[in-house]
């Protein structure tokens, strides 16, 4: 049965598409008609239309990275973005091995949005966040210079996401909102007050009271722009997707849940971020807690 309070959203038959004016009554179903005949414009369209176009400026500057060993050297000084003071929380030591099979972990994955409010422990925290973005042992020796691998693949090694968690329940972790610092597997309290949780999240079904905590994956512009142009756009999304399936997957093996979330307050987020909105931007969210 369809909610009568819907009715007149899904009355596809009032609309008069060649007249102009009538703009209220379009829906994405007319939009994409106009689109694909090329008689509206579409941000998505023209990005997609374009997304192999290399201008001479984007193979200069990816030349001008790959030849200056430039990744390396962003990555080699990398770790003194992290602030080690008296307020960073050095997590325990990650476990050493998920003991789960893989197969098991691809079997159980879902997507879970309501959760049973159980405390998590501060080293399931430690070894979740350090599988899903941190460092592996292997080392890779580039014309000198010596950068360590990540659990996840970054287009050009630049890993330009960094990492926002608002801890909701974990143990001796105060609620609020910390940067994790992947190379020291530390947490960096953010000092904002006067955060309003249920701000967080469009979609009303997700269990914001239950949750464990919740991820927020910001983008720097500049972390790629200058190597990629309009290409970093594409990198960037694809990446992103791939830092969140890795999370997802760890979650699983170490018995919580977790919900990939696009449905997120972009403006609310980056406001109390006290991100810039023009460099830097709130690009995706995940969640995650007990079943
Ligand atoms: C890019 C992306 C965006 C998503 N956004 C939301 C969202 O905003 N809200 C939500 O409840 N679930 C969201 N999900 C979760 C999907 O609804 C879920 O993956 C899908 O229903 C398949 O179910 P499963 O993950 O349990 O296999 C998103 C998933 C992806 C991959």
């Amino acid at each position: 049965m369809i909610d009568y309070k819907l009715k007149g959203m899904l009355n596809a038959h009032t609309v008069v598409s060649g007249d102009y004016t009538n703009s209220s009554n379009k829906d994405n179903t007319h939009i994409f008609g106009q689109v694909i005949s090329g008689t509206e414009s579409s941000e998505m369209m023209n990005y997609l239309l374009n997304m192999n176009k290399q201008r001479i400026s984007d193979f200069k500057s990816m030349m001008i990275y790959n030849e200056s060993n430039r990744a390396a050297i962003i990555n080699q000084a990398r770790v003194m973005e992290e602030v080690i003071d008296e307020r960073t929380i050095i997590l325990p030591n990650p476990v050493k091995k998920l003991k789960v099979n893989f197969s098991e972990i691809l079997q159980n994955r879902r997507s879970i949005r309501s959760f049973t409010k159980l405390i998590m422990d501060k080293g399931d925290l430690s070894s979740i966040l350090h599988y899903a973005f941190g460092f592996q042992k292997r080392k890779t020796n580039f014309d000198g210079i010596v950068n360590r691998g990540r659990f996840y693949s970054s287009g050009g090694g630049l890993y330009p996401i960094d990492v926002y968690i608002y801890c909701n329940y974990v143990d001796t972790i105060y609620p609020g909102f910390y940067k994790y610092q992947p190379y020291s597997n530390s947490l960096y309290p953010l000092d904002i007050n006067r955060v309003e949780k249920t701000n967080f999240f469009i979609d009303n079904m997700i269990d914001i009271e239950n949750m464990n905590l919740a991820l927020f994956f910001e983008y720097t512009i500049d972390k790629t722009y200058l190597k990629y142009g309009e290409l970093s756009l594409l990198n960037v999304l694809v990446e992103t997707g791939i830092m969140s399936h890795n999370f997802d997957l760890v979650c699983t093996a170490m018995g919580y849940r977790s919900c990939p979330i696009a449905g997120y307050d972009k403006n609310y987020l980056e406001q109390i971020l006290n991100l810039d909105s023009v460099n830097e931007h709130i690009i995706f969210s995940n969640i995650c807690g007990r079943e």
